[in-house]
């Protein structure tokens, strides 16, 4: 494969440009991809801490019915009763318009994970995913800087011969599998996000999704109880301290306090928001108390075949999953041969409120009744 690893010249910084900066990217020949304006680039510089903001969430303007999307020609299928739901024909992401959008942050919001098959949604340009992006919430830029050519917002996923399957993160561990909800170090978590191919193995490089609102529904209510008053640190550190390029990263690496039930603003329902990543410490119990407790929820959470699912990826496949409810870990299970493999993706990950956790709330639809969809299949 013609990739050639280049450092070229650069541009000035989007908000802070204290440095001079410069831009690193994976080129390819000229015709020879055609997803090459989708490959990383990083513009360095150094950005403003992120700071909390106040979020509308655009599900909560949704028909609860959701009749503009029911009422398509597509086909709706729940993956698992816990999580997911697979919709197939008769709807372009694309050509949504705002109402249907709102039903399906309401949509992803209940069932976690959407998955889409057949879209043209990774041909339409980065200005149009920036526009449908920017409908679910202020869009999110990676503290790591790592982005599409001009858009800091659009994130690539991206792995082929010279970048090798596995990152530093994974190479000294068994498994490739990492769970986590993305960024939960940020103050103001993250919410309604897309993820689609660009190209992927024929086998392999899937990704696994669970719910972690059907995994605090499966304690026992004396431990639910036991958990909602607990908060604790996610650290964006350990993510700063794996990668090389420290040169590249666009914002100091954060802590952040949150629940460790969080409330969803849409659905009222209460979900774990902890995660093997980037949690780190219970506030308030001593270093083996906090450790015993997270342990559990990681292996609860990890383990609970109940309430996961696995996606294979195909050219035209588009999920938009919920950060608040769901976490995810992609598979590098798939070997990277010159020429022949590429695991490119591509993310749009709006931000959300700050993590909350609201006792009294009630939760409202949470489960999908059967009735609603027209061809229910497990
Ligand atoms: C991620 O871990 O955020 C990306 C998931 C994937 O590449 O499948």
């Amino acid at each position: 494969m013609a990739t050639t690893q280049t450092i070229t010249a650069a541009l000035a910084t989007q908000t802070n440009p204290v440095q001079s900066a410069a831009e690193t990217s994976v080129e390819y020949r000229e015709g020879e991809y055609k997803y090459a304006a989708y490959l990383p680039h990083y513009t360095l510089g150094r950005q403003l801490p992120l700071e909390e903001f106040e979020h509308h969430d655009v599900g909560l303007r949704a028909d609860r019915d959701k009749k503009a999307l029911l009422d398509s020609d597509a086909t709706f299928h729940e993956i698992t009763p816990a999580i997911g739901t697979e919709i197939r024909g008769g709807l372009q992401l694309s050509a949504l318009t705002p109402a249907q959008l709102d039903e399906m942050a309401l949509l992803a919001a209940e069932r976690g994970v959407v998955v889409f098959h057949d879209q043209d949604f990774a041909d339409i340009g980065p200005d149009r995913q920036l526009a449908y992006g920017q409908h679910f919430g202020r869009l999110h830029v990676h503290q790591m800087g790592g982005h599409i050519k001009d858009y800091p917002a659009l994130l690539p996923v991206y792995r082929d011969f010279v970048a090798g399957a596995v990152d530093n993160e994974i190479k000294n561990n068994i498994s490739s599998i990492k769970w986590h909800s993305d960024m939960s170090y940020e103050i103001n978590g993250v919410g309604t996000t897309t993820f689609l191919a660009l190209d992927v193995p024929l086998s392999g490089g899937d990704t696994l999704y669970l719910s972690t609102t059907a995994a605090y529904e499966a304690l026992s209510p004396g431990f639910r109880e036991f958990l909602h008053d607990k908060y604790a640190t996610h650290s964006g550190f350990t993510q700063a301290s794996v990668h090389e390029h420290r040169e590249r990263y666009i914002r100091e690496p954060i802590e952040t306090v949150h629940p460790i039930v969080r409330t969803h603003p849409v659905t009222g329902a209460k979900s774990l928001y902890v995660n093997r990543l980037y949690t780190r410490k219970i506030q308030g119990l001593k270093e083996e108390e906090s450790a015993t407790i997270l342990n559990f929820l990681y292996n609860h959470i990890e383990h609970g075949q109940d309430w996961h699912i696995r996606v294979h990826w195909t050219p035209g496949t588009v999920i938009v999953y919920d950060n608040r409810n769901t976490q995810h870990s992609a598979l590098r299970d798939f070997a990277v041969q010159e020429g022949v493999t590429r695991r490119h993706m591509l993310r749009i990950t709006p931000q959300a409120e700050r993590p909350y956790f609201d006792a009294g709330a009630k939760a409202k639809n949470n489960k999908t009744g059967e009735s609603k969809w027209k061809d229910t299949v497990v």
